[in-house]
């Protein structure tokens, strides 16, 4: 692609954010008519009072004159107005602002509980929190700022113009050759700004990351000496943050800097015109100060004026970041299919490689798991057991290949239905920093009877470490459960997964954290659980796995052989050697 096609291509990609957010302000358009009246009424008021300064001066200080009656009462009245106008025009404004940071935050929170996993496994944490916290600010805060001024000033210059124009044509037609040099200052700069704002945003997005992995992994930094390494990590990151809000000040103060420069030199033709006989204008002292009058307060709105497309870059590259996480398709849900499942899964050739990656995680995987037996996934870390579970709770879709539940390819069955027949419990524990009932009975689990919640504790051994916590079941966990023991961790997802009581079980490695005993406990109150069911374990011990009615042992991807633990060790293949190993080790 040429350089002028992607710049044209950025440019209708700008164009495409501005209006978006425009149509986010444009949707309370009632309180934007306010806005805009109140704002003009504000500019108006300004104006009235410098045109007024003319027969001020001219006649309100000679005697006898009628319009030091009247004059007092109107400038106080367009104070009055002004007032008004500043404070309705600025109020909704911000209002607005507002709502489009919650409206943009609550869209984008959604977003978050509705994209795939393989977003998640695109980007950091840390990226996604900044993107709602800061991103949606620097939106909300630019887009109104930007708007105040855009609408705000530009009346107020206009309005100061055609108060300079009725004043003296001659001198204003002089100052206007003074304009396209500001426009070009305008244009320069706010290039530049748009650039340093989406660096910013981008560093801030570094900073919570780094903060995050610091502050979660705190235990590790410590226990390996990695404060210093954590420090220097944050500090290149604090102090390329800080390094660019300098120059973005830089850059706004130059621009500030060179308005204040080109209103000198107008100021100085202004003196010299009107003082210089030849020219003939016939200046009288208030045409003179009204003109003035109106060049100063022209300043401070100029001067706002050549920021505010660099306010609006700030909010477009803001919004971008913004619109494109909520724009992000969500998980695939066309299915129809939805019914009591009778747990029939079936793997029929499938492969599947995770993007960017270049081996198969998974490939010719033909597996047929009948209703209400147990079956068991053996084999190396990195084999792909997690990998095949991912599958069938439709985390990933296979490359080639299809995976069906009880006949039905797992596309066709509506998602929110195929997620109801399975119960889960990862190798990553996930609970809530929320009391141990609420991350038993979570979600739409809230719903179930005292006496089926009571029952999964009870089956999940749970109530043995529970009865001894202070606020027994109500005992909230930490952030992440780092409350709780590990194995205590684990016994809390295996109850939440039992509430769930669903036609699938899938434990992945859910009692490897277990002490022999619990394990035992554990395994025994399973077995009743078990029974009807289609169970879906993964397991490193094998004895815990020994009964099952089908082992499935897998190599990097594969399943290389699979059968009854009876079976499988006459077969004397991968499995007996992997038993052979575990009970030399005494596991
Ligand atoms: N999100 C991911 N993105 C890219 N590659 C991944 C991802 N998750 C796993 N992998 C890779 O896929 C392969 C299979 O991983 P998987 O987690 O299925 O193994 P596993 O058999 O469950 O191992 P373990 O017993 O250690 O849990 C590994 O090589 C791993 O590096
Ligand atoms: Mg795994």
């Amino acid at each position: 692609m040429t350089d002028s096609t992607s710049q044209s291509l950025q440019n209708g990609k700008q164009r495409n954010v501005w209006w978006r957010l425009l149509g986010l302000i444009g949707s309370h358009w009632p309180l934007c008519i306010v806005a805009v009246v109140g704002m003009a009424l504000d500019s108006l008021a300004q104006s009235g009072f410098i045109y007024l300064l003319r027969p001020l001066i001219d006649q309100g200080f000679s005697t006898g004159n009628s319009i030091g009656q009247w004059l007092p009462l109107a400038m106080f009245g367009l104070i009055v107005l002004r007032v008004t106008g500043n404070f309705a025009g600025i109020y909704t404004m911000e209002w607005l602002g507002r709502k489009i940071v919650a409206s943009l935050r609550q869209q984008l929170f959604n977003q978050y509980l509705v994209l795939p996993k393989r977003f998640f496994d695109q980007h950091s944490a840390g990226d996604l929190v900044s993107k709602l916290t800061y991103n949606t600010d620097q939106v909300a805060h630019a887009t109104t700022n930007g708007m105040i001024t855009a609408i705000r000033d530009s009346f107020t210059v206009t309005a100061l113009l055609v108060v300079m124009l009725l004043q003296s044509p001659t001198l204003t037609a002089a100052l206007a050759v003074l304009l396209p040099v500001v426009a070009l200052i305008v244009g320069v700069i706010s290039r530049r700004f748009r650039k340093i704002s989406r660096k910013i945003q981008q560093s801030m997005g570094g900073l919570t990351h780094i903060t995050d992995e610091a502050v979660r992994g705190h235990a590790i930094v410590k226990l390996f000496a990695g404060q210093r390494y954590e420090q220097q990590r944050f500090e290149q990151t604090n102090e390329h943050n800080r390094r660019l809000h300098q120059r973005l000040i830089a850059t706004q103060l130059a621009s500030s800097s060179l308005v204040q420069i080109f209103a000198g030199v107008a100021l100085l033709l202004v003196l010299f015109l009107a003082t210089q006989q030849r020219f003939e204008l016939d200046i009288t002292a208030g045409t003179f100060m009204s003109v003035l009058g109106a060049m100063v307060a022209m300043i401070a709105p100029l001067k706002r004026l050549t920021n505010v497309h660099a306010l609006i870059q700030k909010a477009i590259a803001a919004a971008d970041s913004v619109f494109k996480a909520i724009d992000e398709a969500g998980e695939q849900d066309n299915g129809s299919h939805l019914s009591c499942s009778d747990g029939h899964i079936n793997f029929s050739k499938v492969t599947f490689c995770y993007p960017g990656r270049k081996q198969q995680a998974l490939s010719g995987i033909s597996l047929d798991i009948t209703p209400g037996t147990v079956t068991a996934l053996v084999g190396r870390s990195g084999s792909g057991k997690t990998t095949l579970a991912a599958l069938v709770t439709r985390f990933y879709s296979p490359d080639t290949g299809s995976v069906s539940l009880d006949g039905v390819s797992l596309e066709d069955w509506q998602l929110e239905g195929l997620r109801d027949q399975m119960a889960y419990v990862g190798q990553d524990v996930v609970l809530f920093n929320d009391t141990l009932r609420n991350n038993i009975a979570y979600g739409a689990l809230q719903d179930k009877s005292e006496q089926a919640i009571q029952a999964a504790i009870r089956c999940a051994h749970v109530d043995e470490f529970a009865e001894q916590l202070p606020q027994g079941l109500e005992t909230i966990v930490g952030d992440r459960g780092h409350l709780l023991s590990g194995g205590q961790r684990q016994r809390v997802a295996l109850a939440r997964a039992l509430l769930k009581d669903a036609p699938v079980l899938i434990l992945d490695e859910a009692t490897s954290s277990l002490d022999n005993i619990s394990q035992q406990f554990i395994q025994d109150a399973l077995q009743q659980v078990m029974q009807n069911r289609t169970v879906l374990i993964i397991a490193h011990r094998l004895s815990t796995i020994e009964h099952a009615d089908n082992i499935v042992m897998m190599v990097d991807g594969r399943i290389v052989e699979q059968g009854r633990h009876a079976e499988l060790l006459a077969a004397d293949g991968a499995y007996t050697a992997l038993h052979r190993i575990q009970l030399a080790a005494g596991g």
